[in-house]
């Protein structure tokens, strides 16, 4: 089966580029199950059920969040009732919402998890020993295991890459925005990349306006962060071989789409 995930959507320059290419993408590499990172889509943070359900209705199987998963307060009257919108699993016990999601394709079951990391991050529960628990919990009904791994250390992100090497099918890191070419299948069969980058605005830092975030380091006031309204996009993703049985990895290409990576059919 092939998996193809995209990364970090912000804000409504995402949202158009899902809009835009997710059709052409899935017509071109005819993914078996499509995972977008959902957790800057509503105006740079958090998500809304609206956007959630349009990522559904696009194409996508499952949506997976990170550190602003709660920034639109409105994900609590939704999250429950989700069952493919994806948390960060480490987060304590009672949390709203799931960190393991079960998604049907035509192949086989995809066990989609999400993990947020503690280096420079909030002090979540040790992602490292939830793993090891999902993992025994998910393998009781697949081996193909998706990990979306929110996180800012990249030394963090390569030692989950290692930790979950042979038990996971696929590792991605997403939260840092910017697409490391670093795409690897790991020796035991896990597809890795450190980060997979951000789908939305190309001109802005990190998908915000670039101005604010300027002022920000030259003047260190406190300076509210906003998605640019117009300005040239992006889109950045990943496609993934998995084989059907074993779970491992196969093959793992980089999608990066902008004026200076145009998209070809
Ligand atoms: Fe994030």
């Amino acid at each position: 089966m092939r998996i193809m995930f995209i990364g970090d959507v912000v804000g409504s320059p995402g949202r158009e580029m899902i809009d835009t290419y997710l059709p052409k993408l899935k017509q071109k590499y005819q993914p078996t199950m499509t995972v977008i990172n959902g957790e800057n889509a509503a105006s740079g943070k958090g998500i809304n059920e609206k956007i959630y359900r349009r990522f559904l209705e696009k194409g996508a199987q499952a949506v997976t969040l990170g550190n602003h998963a709660w920034d639109k307060k409105e994900i609590f009257e939704f999250i429950d009732d989700a069952d493919y919108l994806v948390r960060p699993a480490n987060m304590p016990e009672g949390t709203p919402g799931k960190g393991l999601a079960f998604i049907k394709t035509p192949h086989a079951e995809v066990a989609v998890i999400n993990l947020q990391a503690r280096t420079f991050m909030a002090p979540l529960d040790d992602p490292f020993r939830k793993i090891d628990e999902l993992i025994n919990e998910a393998k009781k009904r697949t081996n193909i295991i998706f990990l979306d791994f929110h996180a800012e250390a990249t030394s963090e992100k390569q030692a989950m890459g290692w930790y979950v090497d042979g038990r996971v099918s696929v590792n991605v890191g997403t939260h840092t925005h910017v697409q490391t070419a670093d795409e690897r299948i790991l020796p035991q069969g896990t597809a890795y990349i450190s980060d997979v980058g951000m789908t939305g605005p190309y001109d802005g830092i990190l998908g915000m306006e670039r101005e604010a975030v300027m002022k920000r380091f030259l003047t260190q006031l406190p300076v509210r962060f906003e998605v640019p309204k117009d300005g040239r996009t992006q889109l950045s993703g990943v496609v993934v071989d998995v084989d059907d049985k074993t779970g491992k990895a196969k093959k793992i290409r980089r999608i990066m789409i902008n004026d200076d990576h145009p998209f070809f059919s």
